[in-house]
């Protein structure tokens, strides 16, 4: 489905990124992988290289401009174009959660939503230069449901998510008469992430429940009452940025598996 795509993943060591660059590389893709530790991005890397893929892994902190930008300069240099930017990036939950908003102080509050927002803007910004002049493109990006539901103790994390949703409508407003789709995932919460780990298992504690009864109770609010896992979004990720879903742009795919009404 992505045969000969060139694709650019920031945060790619990560559990999404990962996971998305094995999806993208069964499915064809020739993949420019990138994080801000070089060891763990290029250990994704070779284990794709491993199974057949094709991937190059380099060290880009995807909220430092010049990198990003230098890298897609070297991408566009040795393939002529880049045709999808998907940015996974996550920010260490244990940073922004667990504190109630009124003893929230505001850099930490800010934290998440300067973060998510500008590595989002930036990676998004400097593909969309080098896909106009091809008329082709995808960008894509990763939300929670946070982004439409009040939960506690998410400090800044719900208004970064929201925002990064406003700012794909709004890149796409922008890019789709240039050709260019910009895409979201809202996924549910996916139990083989450590991030899922780190951000519910001290409200599992303070609930009084252990982590499997935390994942029943998560799992309860799904309509099929299980969790997600990351092929499933993998997956989804893969027909996104494929030429099958020329129709979809401007949106976030809601895939909290009915936990989430649109
Ligand atoms: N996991 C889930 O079930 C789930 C569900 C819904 C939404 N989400 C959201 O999806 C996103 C990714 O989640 P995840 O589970 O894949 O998180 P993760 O495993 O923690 O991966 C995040 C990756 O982003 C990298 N990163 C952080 N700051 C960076 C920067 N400035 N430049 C480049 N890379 C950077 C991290 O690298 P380092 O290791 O070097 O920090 C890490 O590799 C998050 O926004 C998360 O909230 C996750």
């Amino acid at each position: 489905m992505l045969s000969n795509k060139i694709a650019v993943i920031y945060g790619a060591s990560g559990a999404i990124g990962g996971a998305v660059a094995r999806a993208f590389a069964r499915e064809g893709a020739r993949l420019f992988l990138t994080g801000r530790d070089a060891a763990s991005v290029d250990a994704v890397a070779r284990d794709i290289v491993s199974e057949g893929g094709c991937a190059l892994a380099a060290q880009v902190d995807a909220l430092d401009e010049r990198a990003v930008d230098t890298h897609l300069q070297s991408v566009i240099d040795s393939e002529g174009r880049v045709d999808v930017s998907f940015n996974a990036v996550g920010i260490p939950n244990a940073q922004i959660l667990g504190v109630p908003l009124i003893d929230l102080d505001l850099t930490h509050f800010e934290q998440p939503i300067a973060s998510y927002t500008s590595s989002y803007f930036l990676t998004a910004r400097l593909a969309a230069r080098r896909m106009i002049p091809h008329k082709s493109g995808v960008i894509m990006t990763v939300t929670a449901l946070h982004s439409r539901i009040g939960l506690p103790l998410v400090g800044g994390y719900g208004p970064a998510m929201a925002a990064k949703e406003a700012l794909t409508r709004n890149l796409s407003a922008e890019l789709a008469p240039h050709g260019i789709r910009v895409v979201g995932l809202r996924p549910q919460g996916m139990p083989e992430t450590r991030t899922i780990r780190d951000a519910f298992e001290p409200r599992a504690k303070a609930s009084g429940m252990t982590w499997e009864q935390w994942l029943e109770f998560l799992a309860s609010r799904t309509h099929p009452r299980r969790l997600m896992a990351l092929e499933e979004l993998a997956n989804m990720a893969v027909f996104i940025a494929s030429d099958k879903a020329t129709g979809m742009t401007g949106t976030t795919v809601n895939l909290t598996m009915g936990s989430l009404d649109d």
